[in-house]
Parts: C-alpha cells; structure tokens; sequence
C-alpha cells in the first residue's frame, strides 16, 4: 500500500505538509490552520482501515484532506470510497482541490456539513476517524458507536496531546464493554476502539 502511492498523491501529501507547517511556523489563526495528524499516523490509520470488517469508511473532519489521502490508500485496496465530513466552506473547498488533483475521485466522497448532523442516517459502519473538535468527542464517540459493524474499529486522534479536553470521551470509551480500547502512542495519541 504504501511502496505504489500515485506520485500525484505523494506531490499533494507533501503540498499539505508544507502548508501545514507553514501554518505552525506563522501562528495562523485555529479555524484557518489545517491542524493536519503527522505522516506516521496517517500510515497506521491506513493500515487499519485497510483490515476493519466489511462496511463503511468514515472520517470525521477532513481539513484540506491530508488524512482523507492516507485513507485513500486503504479505501483503493477494499474497492470502495473513505466518506470523509467537513463544517467549513473554505476547508471543504480545499478538501475538493485535494482530491481533484490526487485524481482520488473513485476512493474519496467529500461531504460538507456537519457530521453530528449527517451521521444520523449512517450505519454500517466498518471504521470511522475522528478528527474534529475535542468538546465534540463524547458526543461523537455516543452518536458513532451503536451505529458501527462487530469488529468496527473507531479511531480518535489527539488524544495525548489534548488529553483534558478528550478525557470526557476516554473516561467512557476505556470502560465500555460494548469495545475493546487502548491508546495508541504515535502521532498525537490515538485512541484505538474495536467494536467487541
Ligand atoms: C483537526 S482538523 C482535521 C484534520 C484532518 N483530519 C487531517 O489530518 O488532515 C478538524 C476539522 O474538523 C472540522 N470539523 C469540526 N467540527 C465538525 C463537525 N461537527 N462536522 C464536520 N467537520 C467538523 C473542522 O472544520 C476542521 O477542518
């Protein structure tokens, strides 16, 4: 997966992670900087979605589509596409740019809204990413999990990073029999949930 990527996915990856780093050099403000996950946990999100049961693929906040990419890759081997959510007009506009120009149409749906709302007539779901707001988290956690398949894999980024604003989501995902948890140290903090 990772030793064939298109060399127009490769030029966009590392587009992304320039203007990204751009954004932490220059302190842009929060709701304009892409706030992108590190390379490393695009490859492990990729692999694990590439092995998730059989259903849906789905991403919770998708920026410019740096992770969407990583997903990409996965979502090509499984012959399907990554559904990925975006709240803002200029990041979803960015998010179409990427995927334009990576040529991903096939494996990427870009839907623009909010997910908290859109999820609601989703189910079958084989794998979701979450990557949105932390204060969100819980909610998120509480609306996606009935909703997934068994052996469903749910993956939500920062979380060690922004430990205190997740802990509302941890405190309940690390005890909840209907899922197997831990977390994962790479990137950010990864909390890792399959679907028991
Ligand atoms: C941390 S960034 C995502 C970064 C992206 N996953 C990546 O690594 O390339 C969070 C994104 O979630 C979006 N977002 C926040 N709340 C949302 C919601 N309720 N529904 C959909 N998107 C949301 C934000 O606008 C922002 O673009």
């Amino acid at each position: 997966m990772f030793h064939d990527i298109p060399p127009k996915i490769i030029s966009r990856m590392t587009y992304l992670e320039e203007l990204d780093a751009q954004d932490r050099r220059k302190l842009t403000p929060r709701l304009k900087r892409l706030r992108q996950i590190p390379p490393e946990s695009g490859q492990f999100l990729a692999l694990t979605a590439r092995f998730a049961p059989e259903g849906k693929l789905i991403e919770i906040g998708t920026s410019a589509a740096y992770s969407t990419l990583w997903l990409s890759l996965a979502a090509k081997e499984r012959n399907q596409k990554i559904i990925t959510f975006e709240i803002l007009i200029e990041k979803y506009n960015l998010a179409m740019e990427t995927v334009k120009v990576s040529e991903t149409q096939e494996f990427i749906q870009v839907n623009y809204g909010n997910a908290k709302e859109l999820l609601t007539s989703f189910n079958d779901i084989a794998f979701c990413f979450l990557d949105a707001e932390k204060e969100d988290y819980k909610e998120f956690y509480q609306l996606v999990i009935p909703k997934m398949v068994q052996g469903g894999i749910f993956l939500a980024d920062n979380v060690t990073s922004h430990y205190k604003d997740v802990k509302p989501m941890l405190d309940i995902a690390l005890q909840d029999p209907r899922v197997d948890a831990l977390i994962v140290p790479i990137g950010k903090g990864i909390l890792f949930c399959r679907v028991a």
